[in-house]
């Protein structure tokens, strides 16, 4: 498949469903995971920071890592993959389902409604007792760990290393995925589940699933069409 036969299997599709990772947001300054463990963070690992034992062994320490990525992504600003995802959403209607793995928040505050954020948002905070999700106080504001209007201490709102995603919205992710015509996978690299899954069984369905990444992933040779581009110019590029 060539550009202009991916241009026009999108613009005729009905049924639309894309996967964004972190390389969505880098064009809005926002770090991969890895690469946001800068100064006193780099000694650490992920995993010694985003796990349920991290938390269990020191609940401040990781609410203070938390915060500093809240304050970031809040300074942070939608970029143009983002709102193009949010028209194309517009022109689509009912047939659209967007599903992030990121945690920013950034496609929402583009606009994008048809959304699950499969990987929870940094926004938030979840009542430990209670599970309830509730915003979380201005960073000038905020205290850590924070508490709940039920008293209770309140979790980051983010599926951790050796959680599973929660059900309802991967439910939504692979009933969108296996009815679409056409599939848009931007700016992840498709390693980890459900990104790989989610591609491939769109592709079993037999849909047209096109990636937009600016390097190859393992998901590349399985994928019927790749943009090499970067999130913004690949959208803007198919959506031409
Ligand atoms: N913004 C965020 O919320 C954020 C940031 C970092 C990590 N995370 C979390 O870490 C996990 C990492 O997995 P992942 O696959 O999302 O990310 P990843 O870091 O594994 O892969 C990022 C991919 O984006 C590509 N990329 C880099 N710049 C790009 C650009 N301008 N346009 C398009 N693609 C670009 C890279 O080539 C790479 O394949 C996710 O589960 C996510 O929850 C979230």
């Amino acid at each position: 498949m060539n550009l202009a036969e991916a241009r026009a299997a999108l613009k005729t599709a009905k049924r639309v469903a894309v996967l964004t990772g972190a390389g969505i947001s880098a064009e809005s300054g926002i770090p991969t995971f890895r690469d946001a463990q800068t100064g006193h963070w780099a000694r650490f690992r992920p995993e010694d920071l985003a796990s349920p034992p991290a938390y269990a062994r020191d609940p401040e320490m990781v609410w203070e890592w938390y915060a500093g990525r809240y304050r970031e992504v809040l300074n942070a600003q939608p970029n143009e993959g983002h709102r193009l995802l949010a028209g194309l959403e517009r022109e689509k209607g009912e047939g659209f389902f967007l599903a992030t793995q990121n945690v920013d928040g950034l496609h929402a505050r583009a606009g994008s409604k048809r959304l699950v954020e499969l990987h929870g948002n940094l926004l938030s905070a979840r009542d430990e007792k209670t599970g309830e999700i509730f915003p979380l106080a201005a960073p000038n504001a905020l205290q850590t760990p924070p508490t709940s209007p039920n008293g209770n201490r309140m979790r980051p709102n983010v599926v951790w290393f050796g959680e599973f995603l929660p059900e309802d919205a991967l439910e939504a992710a692979q009933n969108a995925f296996h009815t679409c015509e056409v599939a848009l996978i931007v700016g992840t690299s498709g390693v980890v589940y459900p990104a790989a899954g989610l591609a491939l069984e769109a592709m079993a369905e037999g849909a047209v699933v096109i990636e937009i990444n600016p390097d190859a992933t393992e998901l590349t040779p399985l994928l019927t069409f790749s943009l090499r581009e970067k999130a913004s110019a690949g959208l803007a590029q198919l959506l031409a």
